[in-house]
């Protein structure tokens, strides 16, 4: 035997170790709660990971120290065979739901008869948001998590308590005062919206399943038997309640209840709010629901409950949902539904979208007859093929989407898989699709209907030249009717679009429209002459040209032929555009057809001339013999150049326009006049070809 041993050989600590240990386990357990719960980190990330490290090195040196509650303990303990059960000692009950505003007074009027309120009172509610997510129990003794459960059958749940342990927004410990001896508090471990998008991202790239939705996530997080996937996971947690509050003290309210909660150290959502009356819940419900797309975390609706805890005693619970609140429902984002077809849309850049036709099915809040596929290997990867039963999403705003197919094993063996078609639906011209892209593509630009339609409409857009009344239906219409007589459209492009003022009656005869709403629709082209050239330029549909692009290229460059003439390489010195963007613009410039839609649309669109007061002339000179011919120049002429013509005819006295009008009086026809005639012969107006032209000439 040797002598006594000193204390570091034996792993006895100094007192100076031990208090440094102490120091930085309340000073990490306090930074978790600053960053965690109360999201207001003091320290950066790589100091708190120094007293981190200064922890793990001097609990290493002295195993004396260990402490199952240490926050270096929330690495996870050692994987688990299997979960053991847990009794909840007060049931985990679940809601009673509402799905309208007739459900909530309903609930309202139950409440207040039971609780003999009388008609002109009204009853204080807590709001609070309703998490999807799983919900868990988490049993303190003494102030330290004893055992976490989920909520199973409401009686018996499974032991998840070393996963739980992981979770960096649960407390290990309890702080402040007032702890209660034993304290079972209840909420719900959820997965960020950032997080499950990130998860899945690293689940493709491992060629792994996807997670359907978060809380699927969340809860395969919880049940991991390996605690060190769980804490990978980084999911969080926010609590909205107690097993029993009786045991809290001063808590006459669950709002008083909650704060308690929260200084002990707990996370609550920071959307809880005291309200009142029918009117009050749906304040609330209305305001959640639209700020919840920027919430970052799921919720499927929100929870109404009487705040006063006396009053909740009074009203207990029947069968298995307590009498004192409600969940008053969101539309249901996913159904299932049938496919009946896929389709194929042309977009505005030529993109070919199959989309699902289907059984027409009542989702988030609407009844949903089409809904998006993406593209060829979004169908491929979910392996959808017509006649299946698929789940279909909407949420918000957001076009529908086919989520994936149920039941893929019960389906037609001999349901061909999908392909994508080899000539564009709408033009018939052959589709391309890029080497690395995912998106096919139809090759006839603005020569494909489809592609046109899509053009006009963005470009009359609200954010772009912002001409109301140019809908889905009424550009159909423009893009489809002939001018009587002729194979040219009320609209070919853009650009017609400020010559439609001579075809009021054509467009009176429309569908759906009248004198009035024609009236609306002229007036609102011509208030959108002369938008700044940002819109002008966003409004053409460039290709990954969006607002902010548009503006930084229109600032940049000051004009458009500057952006017109531009090439690659100056395009790609404007801040934010990079060789992609810049390849699509000049691509878009380089195009003829583009070329000349954008050179009519200079004439065409450019704001209508102010007026201008000319002094009488002295004495009245003989009229020119032209004067009030309005002539417009078409096709090549042999004997002159169209500007020499020009000159001439200007000399004479008429004006020289552009583009064919009701106000034309006159279209000369060169060689491959092209549709300016069939206009004007559309329009009753006369025209000349080139020799006749020469004969006038020579007769005035
Ligand atoms: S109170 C006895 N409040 O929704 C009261 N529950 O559909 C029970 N949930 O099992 C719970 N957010 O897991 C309450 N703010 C919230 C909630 C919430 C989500 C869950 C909870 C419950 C389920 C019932």
């Amino acid at each position: 035997m040797s002598g006594s041993p000193g204390r570091r050989e034996a792993g006895l600590p100094s007192p100076a170790a031990l208090r440094r240990v102490s120091e930085l386990r309340d000073s990490i357990a306090r930074h978790d709660h600053l960053y965690h719960v109360l999201d207001a980190p003091e320290i950066a990330d790589g100091e708190y990971d120094r007293l981190f490290a200064e922890l793990v090195s001097l609990e290493a040196t002295h195993p004396g120290l260990a402490d199952p509650d240490s926050p270096t303990q929330r690495v996870g303990g050692a994987p688990v065979e299997g979960f053991s059960e847990v009794a909840h000692d007060v049931p985990m009950l679940s809601l009673a739901n509402a799905f309208d505003e007739a459900g909530v007074a309903e609930f309202d009027r139950r409440v207040r008869d039971r609780l003999e309120i009388g008609e002109g009172e009204e009853v204080e509610y807590v709001a609070e948001t309703k998490l999807d997510g799983i919900a868990v129990s988490l049993r303190y003794e003494g102030g330290r998590l004893a055992v976490a459960a989920t909520r199973g059958d409401g009686t018996r749940g499974e032991d998840v308590t070393s996963n739980v342990r992981t979770i960096r927004s649960i407390p290990l410990r309890l702080r402040g005062a007032g702890v209660p001896a034993s304290l079972e508090v209840r909420g719900e471990i959820y997965l960020p919206l950032d997080r499950f998008a990130r998860l899945n991202e690293e689940q493709r790239e491992r060629g792994e399943r996807e997670f359907v939705n978060p809380r699927n996530a969340a809860a395969g997080g919880l049940r991991q038997l390996d605690p060190r996937e769980t804490r990978s996971r980084r999911l969080m947690f926010f609590c909205h309640g107690a097993g029993d509050a009786s045991g809290v003290p001063s808590a006459g309210t669950h709002l008083d209840l909650l704060r308690r909660l929260n200084e002990w150290g707990l996370r609550t959502s920071p959307d809880v709010r005291a309200i009142r009356g029918v009117d009050g819940c749906i304040a609330y419900y209305r305001e959640i629901e639209a700020r919840r797309p920027t919430l970052g975390y799921q919720i499927d609706g929100v929870v109404y409950k009487v705040n006063r805890l006396e009053d909740q005693r009074r009203l207990g619970a029947v069968s298995r949902a307590p009498r004192w609140a409600l969940a008053h429902k969101f539309p249901a984002e996913e159904a299932v539904t049938r496919l009946l077809g896929i389709d194929i849309q042309v977009g505005r850049t030529g993109s070919l979208t199959p989309v699902a036709r289907l059984e027409p099915v009542f989702v988030g809040g609407v009844t949903v007859t089409n809904a998006t596929l993406h593209n060829q290997d979004e169908i491929e990867r979910k392996d959808v093929r017509v006649g299946d039963r698929v789940v279909v999403r909407r949420a918000g705003d957001v076009i529908p989407q086919v989520l994936r197919v149920v039941d893929a094993e019960r389906r037609n063996p001999e349901a061909p898989t999908f392909a994508m078609p080899s000539a564009c639906p709408a033009c018939g011209a052959p589709v391309v699709r890029v080497e690395g892209q995912a998106a096919t593509r139809c090759t006839a630009g603005l020569g494909c209907p489809a592609q046109r339609k899509e053009a006009i409409r963005h470009f009359a857009s609200r954010r772009a030249m912002d001409i109301e009344g140019i809908g889905e239906k009424l550009v159909d219409q423009l893009v489809e009717t002939r001018l009587p007589g002729t194979e040219t459209r009320l609209v070919g492009t853009v650009a017609d679009l400020y010559r439609l003022n001579e075809c009021r009656d054509e467009i009176v005869a429309l569908d759906r429209m009248g004198e009035l709403s024609t009236v609306n629709l002229l007036e609102a082209i011509e208030d959108s002459r002369g938008l700044p050239l940002p819109r002008f330029l966003y409004a053409l549909g460039i290709p990954e040209v969006g607002e902010a692009t548009a503006a930084s290229l229109a600032r940049h460059f000051g004009k458009l032929f500057r952006i017109r003439e531009a090439d690659e390489a100056a395009l790609a010195e404007v801040r934010d555009v990079g060789p992609i963007v810049a390849g699509h613009v000049a691509a878009f410039f380089r195009d003829e057809l583009n070329r000349s839609v954008v050179d009519d649309l200079m004439v065409a669109a450019r704001p209508a001339p102010v007026p201008v007061e000319r002094p009488e002339p002295e004495d009245e000179a003989a009229p020119l013999p032209l004067a009030g011919e309005v002539v417009v120049l078409t096709g090549a002429l042999s004997a002159m150049t169209r500007d020499e013509a020009r000159d001439r005819l200007l000399v004479l006295g008429a004006r020289v326009t552009g583009s064919v009008s009701k106000r034309t009086t006159l279209v000369v026809c060169g060689e491959n006049p092209g549709s300016k005639r069939d206009r004007a012969e559309a329009l009753g107006i006369r025209t000349l070809d080139e020799a006749d032209f020469l004969e006038f000439l020579e007769g005035t």
